[in-house]
């Protein structure tokens, strides 16, 4: 499409997701090959590199970087408030929300590459590919990537309090708790105690929207929450930038469980077919294919209904990464 085009969707000139994501994740691969420690002893820092560099879609820090814009574009005179209150001038303030959005999106990654080394473990789902490589523990050893998760989790919540005060301490404490009860047993964590105690069950679609919810749409909707947190922005932005985090995150979950069904592994970078082989409860086993996809679909349409609804200026990097989660083929 003519980059002068408006789009259909959001009266919004055409956007180019690809161009935006290259410059974006340039900076993020940099960022965590500089910040992910080789220093760390006896082959763990060797291990922790493995698990979270060169490779992934790197969406969570995408949505981090994109909402981030999305509320800066329109922050204007509340940018200048919160600056004078802090006593910082408004360059240096900007430069502050820069770092913490950047640090934020890896920090993001770090917890989501730390899920996937725990999850592929023998005793969750014993998986033998991730990211088109080895897993962790087939590579390292199961100890070692115990070890390598725990590393990559701490190191987030380091990379999100550095020392010095460019960022404020406000910011840091917020994207800190933000994280942790995503990651934590009112997210992911909880959601992979709920996923393992359900293997072999018929959950109701509440029960497995409940699960997705937590072990995965909670660190996605917390990657939108702390790319807002990094910049000013309304109530009325908050809370339609937290719908569209919900919505897009249950949608990932669903098209998850449905290429798990639909493609392959070469595809995928990771064993296809595993749930129905496991036994797990999905969207595809409980609703059928073509509804679990149709109701993706619904999901995208609420996604978008919620960057409308925001009253932001330019919300096109959210729309296009919506869109790209629900029409991915991997
Ligand atoms: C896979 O996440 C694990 C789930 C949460 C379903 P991604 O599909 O984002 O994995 P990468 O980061 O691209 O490897
Ligand atoms: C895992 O869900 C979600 C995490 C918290 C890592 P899955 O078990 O479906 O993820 P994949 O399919 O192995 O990537
Ligand atoms: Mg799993
Ligand atoms: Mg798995
Ligand atoms: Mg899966």
């Amino acid at each position: 499409m003519d980059a002068g085009m408006m789009s259909a969707k959001t009266a919004q000139p055409a956007f180019d997701l690809a161009g935006w994501s290259q410059h974006h994740l340039d900076r993020v691969e940099q960022a965590l090959g500089h910040w992910v420690g080789e220093d760390a002893p006896a082959r763990l820092g060797e291990a922790m590199r493995y698990a979270v560099l060169d490779g992934g879609k790197r969406l969570r820090p995408l949505l981090v970087l994109a909402a981030y814009e999305a509320v800066q574009n329109g922050a204007g005179d509340m940018d200048r408030e919160v600056a004078s209150r802090a006593g910082m001038d408004e360059a240096a303030l900007r430069a502050g929300m820069d770092e913490a959005a950047l640090r934020a999106a890896c920090a993001v990654e770090l917890i989501h590459a730390y899920s996937l080394v725990h999850d592929d473990m023998p005793c969750m789902d014993n998986d033998v590919l991730r990211r088109g490589k080895p897993t962790v523990h087939v590579q390292f050893g199961e100890a070692q990537a115990l070890l390598a998760g725990d590393g990559l989790q701490a190191f987030a919540f380091e990379l999100l309090t550095p020392e010095d005060e460019r960022i404020l301490p406000a910011v840091q404490a917020t994207l800190c708790r933000q994280l942790a009860r995503a990651a934590g047993s009112a997210g992911m964590a909880g959601g992979q105690a709920i996923d393992l105690a359900s293997v072999g069950l018929a959950l109701t679609q509440d029960q497995l929207r409940n699960m997705h919810r937590l072990k995965t749409g909670a660190l996605l909707q917390a990657s939108v929450m702390m790319g807002v947190a990094c910049g000013v922005s309304t109530a009325a932005a908050q809370k339609a930038l937290a719908d569209y985090g919900a919505a897009l995150g249950l949608a990932f979950q669903v098209v998850d469980d449905i290429l798990d069904v639909v493609a392959d592994s070469a595809t995928l970078g990771k064993t296809a077919g595993k749930d129905a082989a496991s036994d797990k409860p999905t969207y595809v086993s409980l609703l059928g294919l073509a509804p679990a996809q149709a109701h993706a679909q619904e999901l995208l349409a609420q996604a978008h209904d919620a960057l409308a609804a925001s009253g932001l200026a330019d919300t096109r990097a959210l729309a296009a990464l919506a869109d790209m989660v629900v029409n991915r083929s991997y």
